[in-house]
């Protein structure tokens, strides 16, 4: 992406907003189900996958490796695999822009096959830890050849040639870090197991068993799983079908609730329920959010939620459920900035390790509008009133999520907020602005 030219935004307060919308597809889904296609012998197809640019990072970076991926005039993805084992070393480095779930779900991969591959990123991506995931894939015969300072992008990865299966105890709740190990675990011979104390998203779980691995997971503890997968399974070539992604979601969803008077439909939102923390938070807060036509699509649950502008309170959140709404926070404080009286979101440790340090970022985007916020600790504290004040310019720091979150905030505030660039949406959410506008927002 050309960050030289930056591409500013306005959100501005207007009329409510009404009507209808399907977001994109889910990302999390989308990368996975080109991964697991490439690792697959014959065709597998995806519909409804997110052509985000992280997501097609993530396909190009299957294509370098040897599989093949077209995407049809009808929109569906066909993927022709090389099996697990079967990359061939890329000519270049492979470069995944923006994307932390892109490469880091790659180097696993990588991790389990006879090759040597360099992986690359934006500005953004060269910042965050990659240590995370080399530590187990090193245990399990990788070997890192090459990497910046701290386990940082840009690296050279050699993938491992016998590659053995672990028992590997998650020191973070990661669910790429998870799956870097499951995925690598796919070459190993025996059982690979991964232990979470606190369960994150399980779409690489429920996709290897659709691709027709055998992979058991058992509660842990309070909170966390045990995850167990066979090595070297027969894959077989699938059909995935890629719901709504709720994190998307979320940010027409929060602006209708904070715009007075508006009621909006979200079509097929995927809502299993390691990923819908934000929705039972905010109906905590009071929100009305009504699940309808709930149903199972392609083994994850969808439902098309309506939702209408509510008055909402401060609440706890308690730092347990960060790991199923941890993309939501930068949004979920604009929220708060709407409630009445305090919002104490616990444990937010991981926020600082995203596309940017979404702690910091976040409070910036919120104080500078006028909003009251303090962090302590892990901890940040938004203090609502019905009226915020706006009139400011957001930095974004290539952040996708503070972009899209400012611009929420700004159509509620008082003045209207702009962000220095609105270039990075396209990551997780192309087509965010007409969509937007087609509800009745003001976005120019
Ligand atoms: C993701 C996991 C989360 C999340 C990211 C997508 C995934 O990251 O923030 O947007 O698809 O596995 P962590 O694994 O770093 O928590």
């Amino acid at each position: 992406m050309d960050t030289a030219v930056l591409t500013p935004l306005t959100a501005r307060r207007g009329g409510p907003l009404q009507g209808r919308a399907r977001v994109p597809g889910d990302k999390s889904i989308s990368h996975r189900a080109l991964i697991l296609g490439a690792l697959t012998v014959g065709e597998s197809t995806v519909a409804g996958l997110l052509e985000g640019e992280d997501v097609l990072h993530t396909a190009q970076a299957m294509r370098a490796l040897g599989a093949r991926l077209e995407r049809g005039t009808d929109g569906i993805w066909r993927i022709h695999g090389v099996g697990v084992g079967g990359f061939t070393s890329p000519a270049g480095p492979l470069d995944f822009g923006n994307s932390g779930t892109g490469v880091r779900l790659a180097i696993g991969a990588v991790a389990g096959a006879p090759v040597t591959a360099a992986f690359d990123g934006d500005a953004s991506l060269r910042k965050r830890p990659m240590r995370r995931v080399l530590d187990p894939l090193e245990r399990m015969g990788a070997r890192v050849i090459e990497q910046a300072e701290g386990g940082r992008l840009p690296l050279t990865l050699q993938g491992a040639r016998d590659p053995m299966p672990i028992v590997y105890e998650s020191p973070v709740p990661s669910a790429q870090l998870k799956s870097a190990v499951l995925l690598a675990g796919l070459a190993a011979p025996g059982e690979t197991t991964v232990i979470e104390a606190e369960a994150t998203r399980d779409h690489t779980e429920r996709m290897l068993k659709h691709f027709g691995a055998k992979i058991v997971s058992k509660p842990h503890g309070e909170r966390g799983r045990r995850i167990t997968l066979q090595g070297q399974p027969e894959l077989e070539p699938a059909n995935v079908v890629v719901p709504a992604d709720p994190s998307s979601a979320a940010f027409p969803l929060v602006a209708a609730l904070i715009v007075p008077g508006s009621d909006l439909m979200l079509e097929a939102v995927m809502t299993n329920p390691l990923r819908t923390g934000l929705y039972t938070t905010l109906r905590e807060m009071g929100a009305k959010i009504e699940s309808l036509a709930t149903r199972d699509d392609g083994g994850e649950e969808v439902a098309d939620l309506r939702v209408t502008a509510s008055a909402l309170k401060g609440v706890e959140v308690p730092a347990a459920r960060a790991p199923s709404m941890i993309d939501e926070y930068p949004v979920l404080a604009v929220a708060a900035a709407f409630a009445e009286g305090t919002t104490r979101m616990r444990g937010l440790q991981e926020l600082r390790v995203k596309e940017s340090d979404r702690l910091a970022a976040t409070a910036d985007m919120l104080r500078a509008n006028g909003v009251e916020v303090a962090i302590e600790g892990d901890d940040m504290i938004v203090t609502g009133k019905p009226a915020v004040a706006g009139g400011a310019e957001v930095l974004t720091h290539m952040d996708h999520r503070i972009a899209m979150s400012a611009l929420v905030l700004g159509l509620a505030s008082e003045q209207p907020v702009r962000i220095d660039d609105s270039a990075f949406i396209a990551t997780s959410f192309p087509g965010f602005v007409e969509l937007m506008r087609g509800l009745g927002a003001d976005l120019a």
